[in-house]
């Protein structure tokens, strides 16, 4: 499949092209690439307001990446630029404590119930890295237990079988992580709670930690099945090791807190990230306090960060606290907008006999281009047609619609969406399903 002449307008192509020469493969985050689509260069961005993107070459998009999910309220909202501002005014860094970070934790205290002390970080990898170590040190043992597909960010326990990005570029093994690493880290199919309870049961005496996305954002959106998270949990406790939620994607996504409140079972240690920042950088990570006191100066786990609870991201931090708590209706809404666009592309994809699978929760949506009766884990992932994707994403980005160049990720609504965006999107998808099977 080579494209590279249809994706972006001519002043996107020349800067990828000096991209290329300045930047190594050309993007700073591989998910941002073409790669999964053929090639070619993506659209650069010149600025973004609401649902839309425009980039370099004049062209507006509506916006289904948001920023891989790390965007809720939508692009450049005023109350989000004037909280920037005036916390910009009071100086950028001051590399000491300062009032927003104690009230950001407090709020978190209150949102998320196992978190009765946390810690922030500059991103979402962090968090976790740190979660895991503290887990091991709680519990004076070595194995990471995790789930095929997921992605944890891109330390080198958790590229060890990892999703995402590096599903998309093939890349479930990342080079450079030593044989030691990897000997301590196991993956286990998701939604399969009989293959984790017979592995915890025979080695779990050595298991320091499950890590998990309790819904999954990382193969496409796949919720947990029915007693999947809750048996999880308990056979890791059984053995003595520790559950953490990997929240980065979900906390806020689905609820205006972590969304295992909703799903009704709780970790032990949790982390966020995402959302939380508003658009600024930001990671964190909670538990119960006798947990969180292990970690320095309270206690022998280090974890330090010239970036952590940066003034700017803790001010857009409480800024989007504010505005999701404000908004009582922002998760219905999300919602109705999360149905309506599924239900069109189920209907578009029925009308001419495209076999499709589509799963929506709140104002996240993923498509899967498979005969199979539903997606459950990271094979059934595997087994869509990756050319079927390619062509659909493509055909959609020339009307438009930019959503995000990898059947591993999502499609995210945001406050800033209406009808009027989701209903131009339905009318592209019957365009682009009818370039689905043409094969153009
Ligand atoms: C579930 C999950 N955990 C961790 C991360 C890593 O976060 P960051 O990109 O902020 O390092 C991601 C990023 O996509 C994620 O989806």
């Amino acid at each position: 499949m080579a494209h590279a002449d249809i994706l972006a307008g001519p002043v996107s192509e020349a800067l990828y092209r000096r991209a290329l020469e300045a930047i190594t493969g050309g993007v700073n985050s591989p998910s941002r690439g073409m790669e999964a689509l053929g090639g070619g260069a993506p659209p650069f961005i010149e600025r973004a307001e609401g649902a839309y993107l425009y980039d370099v070459d004049g062209r507006a998009y509506i916006d289904y990446v948001q920023a891989f999910g790390a965007l809720i309220l939508g692009h450049a909202r005023p109350e989000m630029l004037r909280a920037l501002d005036e916390a910009s005014r009071r100086g950028l860094l001051f590399g000491a404590c300062h009032p927003g970070e104690v009230q950001l934790a407090e709020r978190l205290r209150q949102l998320f119930p196992v978190c009765e002390k946390v810690r922030f970080t500059a991103s979402g990898t962090e968090a976790v890295m740190t979660a895991v170590r503290l887990a091991r040190a709680a519990t004076g043992r070595r194995v990471l237990v995790k789930f095929e597909g997921s992605y944890h960010g891109h330390f080198d326990a958790v590229l060890v079988g990892a999703g995402s990005g590096a599903s998309t570029l093939g890349l479930d093994e990342s080079a450079g992580i030593p044989e030691g690493i990897k000997a301590d880290v196991v993956t286990l199919p998701y939604n399969d709670a009989p293959a984790a309870e017979r592995w915890l049961e025979a080695h779990g005496r050595d298991a320091a930690c499950v890590l998990v996305e309790p819904i999954v954002g990382n193969f496409g959106l796949v919720e947990p099945v029915p007693g999947f998270l809750e048996r999880v949990a308990r056979a890791a406790r059984a053995v003595g090791a520790l559950v953490i939620f990997d929240e980065v994607i979900t906390a806020f996504r689905f609820r205006p807190g972590p969304v295992y409140v909703e799903l009704g079972v709780e970790p032990d240690i949790v982390t966020f990230g995402k959302i939380l920042g508003g658009g600024l950088p930001i990671g964190g990570y909670g538990a119960r306090r006798h947990i969180m006191e292990l970690v320095a100066p309270a206690g022998p786990v280090y974890q330090d960060g010239t970036w952590a609870g940066h003034p700017l991201s803790v001010a857009c931090a409480l800024a989007t606290l504010d505005l999701i708590g404000q908004d009582a209706g922002l998760y219905r809404r999300l919602d109705d907008l999360g149905r309506a666009l599924a239900a069109g592309v189920r209907d578009g994809a029925a009308r001419r006999g495209v076999p499709l699978v589509v799963h929506q929760r709140c104002g996240a949506v993923s498509l899967f281009f498979t005969s199979e009766p539903d997606v459950r884990d990271f094979s059934g992932v595997r087994r869509t047609d990756a050319r079927a994707f390619a062509r659909f994403v493509r055909a959609m980005l020339r009307q438009g619609i930019l959503l995000p160049p990898s059947p591993y990720e999502v499609w995210f609504l945001s406050a800033a969406h209406t009808e009027r965006e989701v209903e131009r999107t339905i009318r592209a998808v019957d365009a682009a399903l009818e370039a689905v099977l043409d094969g153009s």
